[in-house]
């Protein structure tokens, strides 16, 4: 077990002293944060013991019209504003990584506390960005990175510090839930929820971050590093996004009683040996449709947390979104603006318990496997077989009669059983002339 704490204690500005305040972003986020911050002055000055005021906006394109924004505090050079002496607190909302990673660390070198929305870049470079904050003994927020509105970061940071988490589960990714929804609740198609979802400003810049699952790892390595004290990078979320979940797959968890939802799942393993590690996860998974989870609609998320002593929580909220981002972000604003005023600082991340990250073929998950196979005596007990061999256990087995003639649809409910065994009972399966086609393997949560 390592200390990584460092002295939290820094001097304030002082009652009454501005707080200046820069923004890098004005897109559907930014934008929004701009609004508010002016619609809500006096109440954010009440609240935080002195004024915030805005010393300039950075954008990309600075033709664009920008209704309402005084000309003279846009620039389209974030790195001089984010070192100018009288900005005290950056409000991160351009998305992507290199760009404001770099300008991020420029701003905590400056000692600006940093705001940011951006969970590609905190699950990217968490560890440099918490050693530069720490260094400058300034805030580095980021309540609006995972699950927008839901205050699941503050939630893990203060209020489950007392507590030992065990599971965090549940849907963080806006776009993708209201393209499942869409398809599951009305029939769209695929293309159009998307397109849907991109107007109404849920998908990233790019949403194939979003589609493939990539969103939603990044927030998965944020929950899983707050949760269980130990470092979770992007590249350790085993990820599949909702790409070849087909209109036929959602039919036919429809008609089994499931609903496809894309879920993040974090949690302790215990080997044999009683080992702790970490495992965090991104796949569709089929949730019993009268489970909580599946009635979560268009970009809405939930989580759930189990932990030791208060047992299981569930939050849900906006997930996406312009205003339902800008109130985390906002309420972080307000969190990092009080402690310029009256002194010290929140801490950072504490990574102390250090666990190792499991191997991914050691997780267990209960699989739901559709394939088509000959229609003939025997095949049923072959396959029982086949899975009874490779240690995958049978919970249910259902038969129907496909329309092509001598072939049969079969629907497999596994036990729980590991990664391992199910990536190699799948690899036989392929092999076996009386399958024909394996039609989809999807893990059940629930
Ligand atoms: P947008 O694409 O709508 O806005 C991005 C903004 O960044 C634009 O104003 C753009 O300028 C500006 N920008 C781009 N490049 C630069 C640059 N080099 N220098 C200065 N400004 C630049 O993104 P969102 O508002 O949707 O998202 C912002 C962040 O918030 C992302 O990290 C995203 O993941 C995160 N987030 C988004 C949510 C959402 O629902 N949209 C929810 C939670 C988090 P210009 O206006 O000139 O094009
Ligand atoms: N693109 C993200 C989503 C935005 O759809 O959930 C919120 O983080």
């Amino acid at each position: 077990m390592t200390m990584t704490q460092q002295s939290t204690f820094k001097p304030g500005k002082g009652i009454g002293q501005p707080v200046g305040v820069a923004v890098l972003g004005m897109g559907t986020v930014g934008t929004e944060v701009v609004r508010l911050m002016d619609e809500y002055a006096e109440e954010f000055a009440a609240r935080i013991g002195g004024p915030l005021e805005l010393k300039g906006i950075a954008v990309s394109d600075l033709e664009k019209q920008r209704p309402g924004v005084p000309a003279e505090l846009l620039t389209d050079d974030a790195m001089s504003l984010v070192e100018r002496e009288d900005v005290d607190i950056v409000v991160e909302v351009i998305g992507g990584i290199d760009y404001p990673r770099r300008i991020v660390l420029a701003a905590l070198n400056a000692g600006k506390s940093v705001v940011t929305a951006n969970k590609a870049l905190v699950a990217a470079h968490a560890d440099e960005l918490a050693e530069a904050a720490d260094a400058a003994q300034v805030d580095l927020y980021f309540e609006a990175a995972v699950a927008a509105a839901i205050p699941v970061v503050g939630m893990l940071r203060r209020s489950l510090a007392g507590d030992q988490v065990q599971r965090i589960s549940g849907i963080v990714n806006g776009t993708t839930n209201y393209i499942l929804d869409a398809m599951t609740s009305t029939g769209a198609t695929y293309d159009d929820a998307l397109a849907e979802a991109t107007r109404l400003g849920y998908a990233e810049a790019d949403p194939t971050a979003d589609v493939e699952g990539h969103d939603a790892a990044s927030k998965a390595a944020i929950l899983a590093s707050l949760g269980f004290h130990t470092r979770v990078k992007f590249d350790d979320v085993h990820t599949e996004g909702i790409t070849k979940v087909t209109a036929d797959d959602i039919e036919a968890a429809r008609k089994a009683g499931y609903t496809i939802k894309l879920l993040a799942i974090c949690e302790k393993v215990t080997n044999d040996k009683g080992e702790e590690s970490v495992n965090a996860r991104v796949h569709p998974t089929l949730i019993p449709s009268e489970h909580p989870l599946a009635s979560v609609k268009e970009s809405y998320n939930a989580i759930y947390v189990d932990s030791e002593a208060a047992g299981s929580l569930m939050f849900y909220g906006n997930g996406a979104g312009g205003a339902p981002t800008a109130s985390a972000v906002l309420g972080d604003l307000v969190g990092a603006a009080r402690n310029k005023v009256h002194g010290g600082r929140a801490p950072g991340d504490n990574t102390y318990a250090n666990l190792p990250i499991a191997e991914f073929g050691e997780v267990t998950s209960r699989y739901h496997i559709d394939m088509s196979v000959a229609d003939r005596a025997g095949v049923l007990a072959e396959l029982a077989t086949k899975f009874a061999d490779s240690d995958v256990s049978l919970r249910t087995l259902r038969q129907e009669e496909e329309e092509r003639h001598s072939r049969a649809r079969l629907v497999i409910v596994t036990h729980s059983a590991k990664e391992s065994k199910l990536a190699q009972i799948v690899d036989e399966l392929s092999q076996l002339d009386y399958v024909h086609e394996i039609n989809s393997v999807i893990r059940l949560d629930g």
